[in-house]
């Protein structure tokens, strides 16, 4: 198993995480094993933004919620602050659980509509016991300006409203108890583009005042090329590549990251839209493919492939990937003009020169 280092010591360490649910079968009586998450690894550190992207269905909640304890791993490690959460006592669990809060995409849910705003944030804090009843209200009042809402607004109920004042709540709430991991769940997928933009800039704020780490998790490439430090791509339960954001944007190495690039909506007016989208579905976590989970869908796919799963390298720009044939790609793009390629590498290298000039279009505009 292979970690990327942080630079500096991490805040939170997960290593060879997996969980698998146990589902209902084509018989009542027939269970399944539905592998959502795969031997994931990987560290945040203090201070730093992770994103998790990849396919609807690939694992990137599941991954989530065990982070906060709201799903048990079915194997693996969770270290905050250097000590393995599983081998905590319940008491030192429930205090370290506190310091790590989800954002949902629909905050919504999560708010009771009969509690005031102001009731719905001191509650945390008080069942904490990080403030007593006399000074809640001061602290929701505080809570409320940080967020960008003002403390008139915590006598109101959740549906008065707007989404992106909901989403500013449900960041009030997960800071009441003070945490130093938030796990943002497209915590911004839900509201429209310019309010999407104000929350963003919002978590980033909170992130430079309050010296928060996030696992920001998104469909959104352009939002992740935003605020990330690093990037994690999942694929059908594994991680199979994660590094710096520029190497990850600038020069994908994983075929699947490429894909995904290539298929994103181009950010720029007037800017040449990727031609070569991924196609077919992501096949069924209820029965991942053997060897690499990607190969029924990669054009570079080989033999070997199909038997042999590739684990986590090193390679260039500070990265890991999990690929058997990433060192041959530049070559690949290299004779691209002189070779007579199969049918399959002609669709890779259209794809690769897409992404490529999508990155390129990219970073002009930003
Ligand atoms: N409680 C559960 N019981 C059974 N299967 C589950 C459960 N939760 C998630 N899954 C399955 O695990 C896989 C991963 O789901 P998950 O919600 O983590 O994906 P995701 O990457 O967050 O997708 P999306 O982008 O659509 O939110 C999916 O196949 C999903 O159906
Ligand atoms: S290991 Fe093989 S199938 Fe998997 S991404 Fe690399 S080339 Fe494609
Ligand atoms: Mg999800």
């Amino acid at each position: 198993m292979m970690l990327l280092k942080t630079t500096s010591e991490p805040l939170l360490r997960v290593e060879g995480l997996s969980k698998n649910f146990n589902v209902a079968g084509s018989w009542p009586w027939q269970r399944r094993k539905l592998s959502a998450v795969n031997d994931i690894s990987f560290e945040i550190a203090a201070g730093e933004t992770l994103s998790l992207v990849g396919e609807s269905g690939c694992g990137k909640s599941t991954a989530g919620r065990m982070l906060v304890g709201l799903s048990t791993p079915s194997t693996g490690r969770i270290q905050f602050e250097g000590q393995d959460i599983g081998g905590m006592s319940a008491a030192e669990r429930r205090a370290v659980r506190r310091r790590i809060q989800l954002i949902f995409q629909d905050p919504y849910g999560s708010l009771n509509p009969r509690m005031t705003v102001g009731e719905l944030i001191a509650e945390p804090a008080l069942l904490h016991g990080l403030v007593d009843r006399g000074g809640a209200r001061d602290r929701v009042a505080e809570l409320l300006n940080l967020v960008g809402l003002g403390d008139r607004h915590a006598g109101r109920y959740p549906h008065e409203f707007s989404g992106g004042q909901r989403q500013r709540i449900g960041i009030a709430r997960a800071l009441a108890v003070e945490p130093q991991l938030i796990v943002c769940d497209e915590p911004v997928s839900a509201l429209d583009v310019s309010v999407q933009a104000q929350i963003v800039n919002l978590l980033q704020s909170l992130q430079d005042r309050l010296g928060l780490s996030y696992l920001f998790i998104s469909h959104g490439l352009s939002v992740v090329r935003h605020i990330s430090n690093r990037v994690a791509v999942m694929y059908l339960g594994n991680i199979v590549e994660i590094g710096p954001k520029t190497a990850i944007f600038d020069r994908p190495l994983h075929p699947y990251t490429r894909a995904l690039l290539a298929a994103a909506p181009v950010a720029r007016p007037g800017a040449r839209r990727a031609g070569t989208p991924l196609t077919g579905d992501m096949p069924s976590p209820l029965a991942p493919p053997a060897g690499c989970r990607f190969h029924p869908r990669c054009p570079l796919a080989v033999e070997r492939c199909k038997r042999e799963v590739p684990v986590l390298s090193h390679a260039e720009g500070g990265r890991l990937v999990a690929c058997h044939r990433w060192q041959e790609i530049p070559a690949f793009q290299a004779n691209a003009s002189a070779a007579q390629h199969s049918p399959a590498t002609k669709r890779l290298l259209a794809l690769y020169r897409d992404a490529a000039t999508r990155s390129n279009s990219h970073t002009n505009a930003v």
